[in-house]
């Protein structure tokens, strides 16, 4: 079904506090900055109105995908039909137990993950250095088990706070959830509303450190500040999918205004102008050179969503 302002404003209004944006553009809600528009972008401001929301397009059959940070996606250029939840509007983060060895946050999901890296490196709370500097959500990165310099989200998590499509709330503990390399299980219509993470206490000196030379090494080895949606494709096991493309020979093709980073070649950037057909075609083309050069197949590492 299709959804438009009338059916908004006839079955939600009074149900849901925050933004609502209608036939939104999806490239300005996502770090590549590509992706035609959604039907409904909605940033509820509470848990209640997630909750709220989500009950009742189930109920009415409406399709709806959940969005962090929109940082490791791609949306198609025929956008989204149906209602993007975007969880960035509720974001706070409490620190609920500290002993002297370890310390307990709480967090909402829309919480920017730096935050929570930063407050670790201030406090001297040990676990999430290496994922100093990749963008988003906490949310996301929970779903996607974001990972860097020896760090993933899955090894900090205790619990997650999950709002299943009928409205009903589950507390998960992570060895519950099927974590593995970039993947948590959590997905579908399920939504990550917070979670409980455990961190290790360490002398802050050492921590803001590790977080430092972690920075600096991503810094030197990846475009940070290209717009990009991270590494394209997943490493296979025992290899690196950078180093596989940049043996291809593919760094700095281009299609179109997407080009294969000169300085890490798992990252395609979009140089201004670019589209999702021509991100899809470099994808294409750098799996086609892969695996003619050493017969490895490369697997998408970025999520895909939206009308073909
Ligand atoms: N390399 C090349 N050419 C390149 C890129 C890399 O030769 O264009 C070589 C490097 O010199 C190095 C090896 O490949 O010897 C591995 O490279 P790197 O240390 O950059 O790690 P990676 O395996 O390419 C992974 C994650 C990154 C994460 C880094 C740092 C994946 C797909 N990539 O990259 O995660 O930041 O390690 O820990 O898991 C992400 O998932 O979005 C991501 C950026």
């Amino acid at each position: 079904m299709r959804f438009s302002r009338e059916d908004w404003e006839k079955n939600f209004a009074g149900y849901y506090k925050g933004k609502v944006e209608f036939n939104a553009p999806m490239r300005g809600h996502t770090s590549l900055a590509i992706g035609g528009p959604a039907d409904i972008v909605v940033s509820p401001e509470d848990p209640v109105s997630v909750k709220n929301i989500v009950m009742l397009l189930s109920r009415l059959n409406v399709r709806f995908v959940a969005l962090g940070g929109g940082t490791n996606i791609l949306v198609t250029d025929r956008g989204i039909e149906g209602v993007v939840v975007k969880l960035g509007a509720f974001s706070r983060v409490e620190i609920i137990n500290e002993e002297d060895a370890r310390a307990e946050l709480f967090v909402e999901a829309g919480a920017m993950l730096q935050k929570i890296v930063n407050l670790c490196r201030d406090r001297g709370y040990t676990g999430m250095e290496g994922l100093t500097g990749i963008p988003g959500t906490v949310g996301g990165a929970i779903c996607g088990n974001a990972g860097s310099c020896g760090s993933e989200m899955k090894d900090v998590l205790a619990s997650v706070v999950l709002l299943h499509s009928d409205g009903t709330l589950d507390r998960v503990g992570v060895e519950d959830l099927d974590f593995g390399y970039r993947k948590s299980g959590v997905g579908g219509t399920d939504i990550v509303l917070s979670a409980n993470i455990t961190l290790r206490r360490d002398d802050t000196d050492a921590v803001t450190l590790r977080t430092e030379n972690c920075f600096k090494q991503k810094k030197a080895a990846q475009p940070v500040s290209g717009r990009s949606a991270g590494c394209v494709f997943k490493n296979p096991a025992g290899m690196s999918a950078g180093r596989l493309i940049d043996e291809a020979g593919c760094k700095s093709m281009r299609i179109g205004d997407i080009e294969v980073s000169g300085i890490h070649a798992n990252f395609f950037v979009n140089l201004g102008k670019g589209t999702a057909a021509d991100y899809l075609a470099l994808m294409d083309a750098v799996s086609a050179r892969v695996k003619e050069r050493s017969g490895v197949i490369l697997e998408p590492e970025i999520r895909i969503i939206g009308k073909e």
